[in-house]
């Protein structure tokens, strides 16, 4: 994969407060970047150093052939030389604007006269269904309709780079789909480069071609959605992608266990940074891996068994989202209504249940640092 876009040892402060810190990335002409990272770990500040738009303290940008910022060199075009489209969480549009006018501002501010007179401002208003809209002022459209005239917008001078900060964030679930599929779509047919911010792990996974997760101004991962999800580099990583369950282990003289005393062969986990050769691990597992069971009898063959007692439930339609409590960690899990809907009704908070999953589905980790785990993984928030 030949890189064309190249961020070297990128570094932004404001203060004493390092936001930005030796940034390293490689994106492939074409490629599908997605940023990924709890609030306040500096993906906007990232953006923004790329547009041109912040004055990095080191480091070096190149876009192609080009330097575009070199700390060292002094190099530093400005933002509306860098041949970069931009699509920001709130759509941005000028309110005394029509749409045509507000879709025709980076050609005009770009001197690109002849793409305006070949129809490039219909073409792209076209691309996302806004055809019919190119007289209307922004005040008179749907949020949905706002945020595609801005993607019309960060395409229209067919840019090098189109930078994407949480387009979709303001919009309601449905109008999210829609305009992502619309992003995806438009990606695949012109093929753009793009560098997409998010903090939604869905969002993530449908549109990125590689994915890096970012931790306090650092990568932390940098790979395909497929790799990171299968294979998360650290506990940081796999609790950001929903491994939302989390085990303390113990080794004593005949193996590990949990905090309540259940044993756990981790001969076939994951088990990265050798977090089997110390006493103490901990285990990240997805909702989905964690399986309820009526009787022992239920256990599948080679699965670890695990004592638990009722935390709660949610009715979801065809699951229940259900909590449980083992040795002081709170776990959840899908249940199939079908399945299991009348036993949950007919327990009690507090009823011993019994959970299981596959060995194959824990990724275990180094016990050391998890308290910063989980202040980072509660300070990202909801998912949304
Ligand atoms: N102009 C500024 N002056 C001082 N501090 C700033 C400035 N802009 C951002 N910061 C700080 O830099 C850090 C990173 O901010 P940034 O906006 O890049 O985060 P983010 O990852 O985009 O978060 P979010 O998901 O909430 O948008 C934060 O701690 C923020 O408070
Ligand atoms: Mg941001």
């Amino acid at each position: 994969m030949s890189s064309q876009f190249t961020v070297s040892g990128l570094t932004k402060t404001y203060g004493s407060n390092v936001v930005v810190d030796h940034l390293d990335l490689e994106i492939a002409d074409g490629e599908f970047l997605v940023l990924l990272g709890p609030s306040g770990c500096g993906k906007t500040t990232t953006l923004r150093c790329l547009a041109g738009l912040e004055n990095p303290g080191g480091g070096s940008i190149r876009f192609k052939d080009r330097t575009v910022f070199d700390a060292a060199g002094r190099v530093n075009v400005p933002a509306h030389r860098r041949n970069i489209g931009m699509v920001f969480q709130s759509y941005a549009l000028w309110p005394h604007m029509t749409v045509r006018q507000n879709i025709r501002y980076p050609l005009k501010v770009r001197k690109l006269k002849q793409a305006i007179a070949d129809g490039a401002v219909e073409a792209a208003a076209d691309m996302v269904d806004c055809g019919q809209l190119l007289d209307r002022y922004p005040s008179q459209l749907s949020g949905g309709q706002q945020q595609r005239v801005a993607v019309a917008r960060g395409l229209v001078a067919a840019p090098d780079l189109v930078l994407f900060d949480e387009p979709l964030s303001n919009l309601d679930a449905r109008l999210r789909d829609q305009v992502r599929s619309q992003i995806h779509q438009l990606h695949q047919r012109l093929g753009f480069t793009a560098v997409f911010v998010t903090h939604d792990q869905s969002e993530a996974f449908a549109l990125g071609d590689r994915l890096a997760i970012m931790k306090a101004g650092k990568i932390e991962q940098y790979d395909t959605p497929e790799r990171v999800f299968e294979n998360p580099v650290s506990e940081y990583v796999a609790a950001f992608i929903g491994m939302a369950n989390r085990l303390e282990l113990l080794r004593d003289h005949d193996g590990w266990r949990t905090a309540a005393g259940d044993s756990v062969d981790l001969a076939h986990a994951v088990v990265r940074d050798r977090a089997d050769r110390g006493d103490a691990a901990v285990a990240r597992l997805r909702p989905e891996d964690l399986l309820l069971h009526g009787s022992a009898g239920e256990v599948p063959l080679g699965n670890v068994a695990l004592h638990a007692e009722l935390a709660g439930y949610e009715y979801g339609g065809r699951h229940y989202d259900v909590a449980v409590e083992t040795g002081g960690s709170r776990l959840t899990l899908r249940a199939p209504a079908a399945e299991h809907g009348s036993a949950l009704r007919n327990s009690a908070p507090g009823a011993p249940v019994l959970i299981s999953f596959s060995p194959a589905a824990l990724r275990v980790f180094p016990a050391a640092g998890a308290a910063a785990v989980e202040r980072a993984t509660v300070a990202a928030g909801d998912p949304r």
